[in-house]
């Protein structure tokens, strides 16, 4: 089963996870890292730039790989995910751009931006550490319901209620790609190691299907719980409808340090 850990706050999870993130480094100088957009792992970004400036720590060979990309918005969009990362990730960490990826949505490249992306993943030797967000409605990257479980990176028609959610980085909803490009389910899955935040009571329900509802494409987060190192971080409200709430919570207070996550 997933870890599931209960922390204050945001900053407390970025502690976290930005101590397993060096740790990484530290152990493998060119870790490949699996980089989440959306408001949800901001913190751990800036925690971790903050730890690699104290601890002047190598990261010009560290890789990312961004887990999704909206189709069609003009190269340079401010809210591209790829203007995102490199704002957010790639430059207050000081990662070499070139060694961090994002998929296309290039229109004109979108038939193999798929394959082209899996390919380079392989490339790279896979996912070390995989940073994922949780919409609403359970979506994991851009992998909407019903997405399968089995799916790599491909083409995606956004939700309305993700849409919708996401009209807050654009003028208008209009504004809003309709169609989006996504590590699939089962490109996630085969990342060594998945940490998934979430913070707030809007992600209650999202993080108890994920964590404890059946395994179901309805519910893409619940994939989860086909992988074997998982670790779910998230704040006492977004945990609030965890029935197993208590187990979780003594589980880790009993938890050997040297385990770390
Ligand atoms: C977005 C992203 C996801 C993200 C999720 C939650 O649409 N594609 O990767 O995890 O929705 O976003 P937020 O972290 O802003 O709540």
């Amino acid at each position: 089963m997933a870890e599931v850990v209960v922390v204050p706050d945001a900053q407390a999870a970025g502690a976290l996870v930005a101590d397993t993130l060096v740790a990484l480094i530290r152990r493998k100088a060119d870790a490949v890292l699996g980089l989440a957009t959306g408001s949800t792992p901001l913190a751990t970004y800036r925690a971790l730039a903050e730890r690699v400036r104290a601890e002047q720590l190598d990261v010009s060979a560290v890789r990312g790989f961004a887990l999704d990309e909206y189709v069609g918005l003009p190269a340079g969009h401010p809210e591209s995910y790829r203007a995102v990362i490199t704002r957010e990730v790639v430059e207050p960490l000081g990662l070499n751009p070139r060694l961090v990826q994002v998929p296309s949505g290039d229109p004109a490249t979108i038939t193999h931006a798929g394959a082209d992306y899996e390919a380079a993943i392989a490339a790279a030797g896979g996912i070390d550490l995989q940073i994922l967000g949780i919409g609403r409605s359970g979506h994991i990257g851009f992998n909407e319901p019903g997405s399968s479980l089995a799916s790599r990176t491909r083409i995606k028609t956004l939700t309305e209620a993700t849409r919708i959610d996401n009209a807050r980085f654009f003028a208008s909803i209009e504004d809003v790609p309709t169609h989006c490009i996504t590590q699939g389910i089962g490109t996630i899955l085969a990342a060594r190691h998945l940490v998934l935040l979430a913070f707030g009571d809007s992600k209650a329900a999202a993080v108890a299907a994920a964590v404890e509802g059946p395994v179901s494409a309805s519910q893409p987060g619940s994939a989860i719980q086909l992988h074997p190192h998982v670790t779910v971080i998230v704040d006492a409200p977004a945990g609030s409808q965890l029935g197993q709430l208590a187990y979780y919570e003594h589980a880790w207070a009993h938890k050997p340090a040297w385990q770390g996550i």
